[in-house]
């Protein structure tokens, strides 16, 4: 879905931002961080990373029989491959709203991916683009929301690896400006991620993954997906993600619009048949907005029902993985969601995976906001220190509108 952006959305644009309380900057992360007390928050990330330690350390003397050792937070997912369980991911997991980003509708998540990989997401997709020979985390174009450096979101995640030795992460990336294995490949090297990353035993797709456990115990615990990018044999852990991976749909409009059908890659025709050639099933279950003029923004209003875990709903996210499972005949191998700690979407993941889950940090499933009740219009037109009127003519001058 590539709205082309009006000249006129400018005009307009530039009229409303004349009215935008100069918000971005203010607050902090610690204020809004799931209304927890300080206490609670600052031990957040290490309390779970002690536990699964501890843990690490009984499963190489025990190996596999250790039934209490959790791995992906429960220990009965240690034994399972790969691919049969379900991976709850977080979409476009840079892209903030919260206080610091003056609660910017480019937003896609409430908390960072450090929080989520605590609350126990364990698929974090990012779009990475070459800005002036940097690879960053931007949306859409680096001047609508730039979420940081990819070597730096890296070493944040290589840090939570390195503390939580017993969890296999994946990471799903998006290579919007086509760039060389290469250019990501020093980038995996110099965070030191690197380290932890899985090469698969075929370059096509495989029926059969390692168990978490086999991963576990080789550690090498990074599953590492990225899409349209050209294989290379020096970076053999950077898997081309249409390789092994099929999509449903994204830039779904209406909680109606979800469904299991196969939308890429067209080299697969359908979603059956992806599964019986050992392609991996993912679900894009995050709804858009349109705004005015071909503008669309991550659909807040409705994000209750869209994560809600219950299958009797139309649009829940228990109700599309349960309906993707039976049509399938396999549950998804990962799903992704806007503003996960919303529902919280990780229950319809559990109810998949059919696991009660242990060792997680809870985190609130409200919706952030500012509490003040300019919050709407702050949100919408003052992104990242500029006024949205300079982001409509960068997004112009870039000629279409790519959120995934
Ligand atoms: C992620 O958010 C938490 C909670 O707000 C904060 O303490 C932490 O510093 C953040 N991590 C990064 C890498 O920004
Ligand atoms: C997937 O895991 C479930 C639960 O352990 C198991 O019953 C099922 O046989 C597994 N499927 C495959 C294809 O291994
Ligand atoms: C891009 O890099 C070049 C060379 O280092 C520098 O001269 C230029 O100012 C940079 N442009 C931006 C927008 O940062
Ligand atoms: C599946 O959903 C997408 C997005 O809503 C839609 O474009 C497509 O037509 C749907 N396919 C079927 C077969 O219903
Ligand atoms: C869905 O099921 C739950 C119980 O799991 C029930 O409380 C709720 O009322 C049901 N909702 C609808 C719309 O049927």
């Amino acid at each position: 879905m590539l709205p082309s952006f009006l000249a006129a959305s400018v005009a307009l644009l530039a009229i409303g931002a004349q009215a935008v309380p100069q918000q971005g900057g203010s607050g902090g992360y610690g204020s809004g961080y799931g209304g927890q007390s300080e206490a609670a928050s600052s031990t957040y990330s290490y309390a779970a990373s002690a536990t699964v330690k501890a843990a690490a350390a009984t499963v190489s003397q025990a190996a596999v029989s250790t039934s209490t050792v959790a791995c992906n937070n429960s220990p009965d997912l240690c034994n399972r491959n790969y691919n049969n369980i379900t991976h709850m991911g977080a979409h476009d997991a840079a892209f903030l709203r919260n206080a610091a980003t003056g609660y910017t509708v480019s937003g896609n998540q409430f908390y960072n991916a450090t929080v989520a990989l605590s609350a126990g997401i364990r698929l974090i997709q990012a779009q990475v683009h070459n800005s002036n020979g940097t690879l960053e985390l931007c949306h859409t174009t680096c001047s609508l929301l730039d979420g940081g450096s990819l070597e730096t979101f890296l070493t944040e995640i290589k840090t939570w690896m390195d503390n939580n030795a017993n969890e296999v992460v994946t990471l799903l990336l998006v290579n919007s400006d086509d760039l060389d294995a290469s250019e990501f490949g020093s980038v995996f090297s110099s965070s030191g991620i690197s380290k932890y990353g899985y090469t698969p035993s075929s370059t096509s797709a495989m029926s059969t993954w390692p168990t978490l456990q086999t991963l576990i115990d080789a550690d090498t615990r990074l599953i590492t997906f990225i899409a349209s990018i050209t294989y290379s044999s020096t970076y053999p852990y950077l898997l081309p993600e249409f390789t092994y991976v099929f999509e449903t749909a994204y830039g779904v409009s209406s909680l109606s619009g979800f469904n299991c059908t196969l939308d890429r890659p067209s080299t697969v025709s359908s979603a059956t048949s992806g599964i019986s050639s050992g392609y991996m099933g993912l679900i894009n279950h995050f709804a858009d907005t349109a705004e005015a003029l071909g503008i669309t923004i991550p659909d807040v209003n409705d994000i209750a029902t869209t994560n809600s875990p219950e299958t009797n709903v139309t649009g829940s996210l228990g109700t599309h993985g349960a309906l993707c499972d039976s049509e399938w005949g396999e549950k998804p191998t990962f799903i992704l969601v806007d503003f996960w700690n919303v529902g919280p979407a990780i229950t319809a993941a559990d109810n998949l995976n059919g696991i009660t889950a242990t060792g997680r940090t809870s985190v609130s499933t409200n919706v952030l906001s500012s509490s003040s009740s300019s919050s709407k219009a702050a949100a919408g037109l003052y992104l990242n220190g500029r006024t949205v009127a300079a982001v409509a003519l960068a997004v112009v001058a870039l000629g279409n509108f790519v959120w995934l």
